[in-house]
């Protein structure tokens, strides 16, 4: 059996239970990793945790009478508590929310940072109050039925919400929580990244050096596309999109076009010019991809898409992979209807390793990491932790989906 070793207070023990009994007692506030730990000896008796197989991880809010707790009274106390179920590990600013939780909520989790497999998925669940869920889980009216009807809030930490059936959960009262804006920096941030590797050959440069092929300084060696005096069309001038258009600017660029349903009050901020999907895939040196993943704009970018952009163009796409028909990109990146593109996010994600895309040279995919530095997951992790305790107290969540 794995047992959960406790990082944090190292407190005089005052009771502790057998292992096969499954009831470990460990202090409050615990952060906790799957690292095996089996001598718990020295820690305060204050919170209870059970320790199940398959790295199942129950938490319960510590109470005064747990001072003492035994099996019956932590059995009596999780009557009491709404139960809350976490897909997947979650950075620790997220679980020591949820732990301080006083009395509120019995947490269990998917001690692991690969996904749960969609059936321990929807065994967990079964009479969760609360779920916090990751991008890669699909919540439909299957996972919801599995649920039960005790389920009143969904909080994603994310804040791209296409992976929940937002029919279904409506159907059922269910509040959504999800992770706008604070991850905005870091996303357009990676974007511009990849837009600077993809159109400046960066992965080959790399390759190079390492491979032997740089011989000597050579005219045209390695040459790629500037963003000096270039015209860049951004696809969905949301959060994400205008961070980006913002940080392109001082690289000169000259014209700044977007599309999308609405125009923008802050598209004036970088000039930007509200153009027809058409004019702006013609007009771009660089397509840059930031829009949500809707029914509109599932495979927006197909072969009549790419057929439209120039030869010497440079696609990006930090939003969702179903928004690119990727046999069309492969396509017209093969045929030399358009000159690179750069993927943050694909279909499937992982991309099989023997996918064509990544066959090609000037092809540069990303696992998905836009909003990946540490302060950035960690901010989100605690968002989503907050939306969710606030959800199942019914108070106002800090960031409430509106659908
Ligand atoms: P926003 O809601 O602020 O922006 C989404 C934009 O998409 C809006 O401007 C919207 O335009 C536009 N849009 C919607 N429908 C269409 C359409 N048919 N054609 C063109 N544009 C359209 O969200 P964020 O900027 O915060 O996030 C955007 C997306 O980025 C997320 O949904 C997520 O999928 C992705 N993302 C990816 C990350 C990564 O790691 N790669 C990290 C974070 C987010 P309008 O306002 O006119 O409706
Ligand atoms: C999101 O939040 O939607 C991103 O894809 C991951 O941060």
């Amino acid at each position: 059996m794995a047992v959960m070793q406790l990082v944090g207070y190292q407190l005089p023990l005052k009771h502790t239970h057998k292992e096969e009994e499954l009831h470990i007692v460990l202090p409050c506030t615990s952060v906790v990793s799957s690292s095996c730990h089996s001598d718990f000896a020295g820690y305060l008796c204050y919170q209870c945790v059970v320790v199940q197989p398959l790295h199942k991880l129950h938490v319960v809010s510590p109470e005064e009478d747990f001072v003492h707790c035994g099996s019956l009274s932590r059995m009596q106390t999780i009557g009491k508590l709404m139960k809350v179920y976490i897909t997947r590990r979650i950075p620790p600013e997220g679980m020591k929310i949820l732990s301080s939780a006083t009395g509120v909520c019995e947490v269990s989790m998917w001690d692991s940072d690969e996904p749960v497999p969609r059936t321990e998925l929807l065994k967990g669940v079964q009479g969760a109050h609360g779920l916090l869920c990751m991008l890669s889980d699909k919540i439909d009216a299957e996972l919801l039925d599995a649920a039960g009807p005790n389920l009143k809030v969904i909080s994603t930490m994310s804040v791209g919400f296409d992976h929940l059936i937002l029919d279904a959960i409506k159907k059922r009262g269910i509040r959504v929580g999800y992770t706008p804006d604070v991850l905005t920096d870091a996303t357009a941030e990676l974007t511009v990244a990849l837009l600077l590797a993809t159109a400046r050959r960066l992965p080959e440069g790399v390759e190079a050096v390492k491979n032997g092929d740089w011989t000597s300084w050579k005219p045209l060696m390695l040459c790629g596309y500037g963003l000096s005096g270039s015209t860049v069309g951004v696809i969905g001038l949301g959060r994400i999109g205008m961070a980006i258009a913002r940080r392109l600017m001082p690289f000169g660029v000259k014209r700044l076009l977007y599309s999308g349903r609405t125009t923008k009050a802050d598209a004036a901020e970088v000039s930007g010019e509200f153009v027809p999907l058409d004019t702006l895939v013609s007009e771009s040196d660089f397509i840059v991809v930031s829009c949500s993943l809707t029914p509109e704009t599932q495979g927006l970018c197909d072969k009549a898409f790419f057929s439209k952009m120039k030869n010497t163009a440079v696609f990006i796409n930090s939003s969702r992979g179903a928004v690119v028909n990727q046999e069309d990109l492969y396509e017209a990146l093969t045929s030399g209807q358009i000159a690179a593109a750069g993927l943050d996010v694909t279909t499937p994600e992982p991309l099989p390793t023997n996918h064509p895309l990544l066959t090609l040279n000037n092809c540069v995919v990303l696992p998905h990491i836009g909003s990946a530095t540490y302060s950035t997951r960690g901010v989100m992790a605690a968002l989503s932790a907050r939306n969710l305790l606030e959800g199942l107290q019914g108070g106002e969540m800090p960031s409430e989906l509106a659908f």
